[in-house]
């Protein structure tokens, strides 16, 4: 059998990882600004993270939500504490999209309506109305497009609030991420996610907070929707959840009730995947990865919007983007073949750097001399030409 060939590969074949590091099947070391799409938050392999799974594999790996599973609710506490969001709820799944689907469901349940609004150059996964909730046609089945769901400017008030005024009655729910990534990195405006609460509260919808890419403490705070200083619904979760082993989950707020059989899964929440994610919050409480977050990352912005050839530089903590036109189209490619740096991008002109929450300010200053001196080198292979 071949693999079912959906994905434009690097031709690179990773085999170990450490901390921010990973090394090839040469031997080759590279630094990793990306971790596998925004996945990585503790560091590759972190050894206390390895211990814990090792641990409880030795125990039991699975069995189903059937039974009472001890260490989701030890999760669910954890959770609780280092998020701040104490009071709420937590269902655990696999994936992001997966995550999306539940509280886009759920949102549904609630309110008894149909209407979702989402924003342009929203993602928000690939399943059924997670990905009609995606800004981008080409990965929409015919089977998945749904008239539910409307998308409205992202950051524009006055379009969410004419639009809650025609409709307000029939909205289940409205879905925004803290920081759009796919979309390249654009930040939600507190007095629009203030204004989304605001007119959630008035027309009683759902604020789902999707923090799948921007949440876990990647921006300082654990919610980046938080910098807005108001509580959503519904936060999905996923990506730096388990530091690659797959989990994500929604947290919901108090007035949310559950109904068994409302919501299911057979995987989610299973004791694996369970210790991998308590051992990343104990992980990111002991060692501070949200401060970390955002002293690294105000510093590495700075040093970025240093760079008079990078244009737009924007993001908060470690979720940074910046636009490269023009000379520096190949810059991503370059920082990865000659400088052994892996970075992410978002379509057509974004690099998007999303690295572990315990990246340093040394590893910063390796991309940075990297970029300066590839600038230097592709400004003088334009001016040569
Ligand atoms: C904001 C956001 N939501 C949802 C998803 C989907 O997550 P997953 O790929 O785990 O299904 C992603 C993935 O990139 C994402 O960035």
């Amino acid at each position: 059998m071949k693999l079912f060939d959906v994905y434009p590969l690097n031709d690179i074949t990773i085999v170990k990882g450490q901390g921010s590091y990973v090394w090839d099947d040469n031997g080759e070391k590279y630094l990793d600004f990306y971790g596998g799409h925004a996945v990585i938050s503790i560091g590759h392999t972190h050894p206390y993270y390895v211990k814990s799974i090792e641990e409880q594999l030795h125990n039991i790996g699975f069995y189903s939500n059937s039974i009472q599973i001890p260490i989701q609710k030890q999760l669910a506490e954890k959770l609780g504490e280092v998020s701040g969001k104490n009071g709420y709820q937590l269902f655990l799944c696999n994936s992001g999209a997966e995550a999306n689907e539940n509280a886009l469901k759920l949102a549904s349940f609630h309110t008894g309506r149909k209407k979702i609004v989402a924003f342009e150059k929203a993602f928000h996964g690939r399943t059924s109305l997670a990905v009609a909730a995606t800004d981008n046609k080409g990965i929409v089945a015919p089977v998945n497009e749904t008239e539910n769901i409307v998308f409205l400017p992202f950051n524009d008030i006055d379009a969410l609030d004419a639009y809650f005024f025609e409709n307000g009655n029939d909205i289940a729910g409205v879905i925004v991420e803290g920081i759009q990534g796919v979309g390249g990195i654009n930040v939600a405006s507190v007095e629009f996610l203030q204004a989304i609460r605001a007119l959630c509260d008035k027309y009683s919808a759902v604020y789902i907070a999707d923090s799948v890419q921007c949440g876990y403490g990647r921006s300082g705070k654990f919610f980046s929707h938080d910098y807005a200083g108001v509580n959503a619904d519904i936060y999905s979760m996923a990506k730096g959840m388990g530091n690659g082993f797959p989990i994500g989950g929604i947290a919901i707020a108090p007035h949310i009730h559950p109904k068994h059989g409302m919501l299911g899964t057979t995987f989610g929440g299973n004791h694996l995947a369970c210790a991998a994610a308590l051992a990343v919050l104990e992980i990111v409480e002991k060692d501070a990865l949200l401060e970390n977050a955002l002293t690294v990352g105000e510093y590495l912005k700075q040093e970025l919007a240093s760079i008079p050839e990078l244009k737009n530089v924007r993001g908060i903590g470690l979720m940074i983007g910046f636009d490269v036109d023009g000379e520096l189209a190949t810059l991503k490619k370059q920082l990865l073949n000659k400088y052994k740096i892996f970075t992410g991008e978002a379509k057509p002109n974004v690099i998007r750097l999303l690295p572990a929450l315990n990246i340093t300010k040394e590893e910063v200053d390796v991309l940075i001399a990297a970029i300066k001196s590839e600038v230097m080198a592709l400004k003088n292979k334009t001016v040569a030409v």
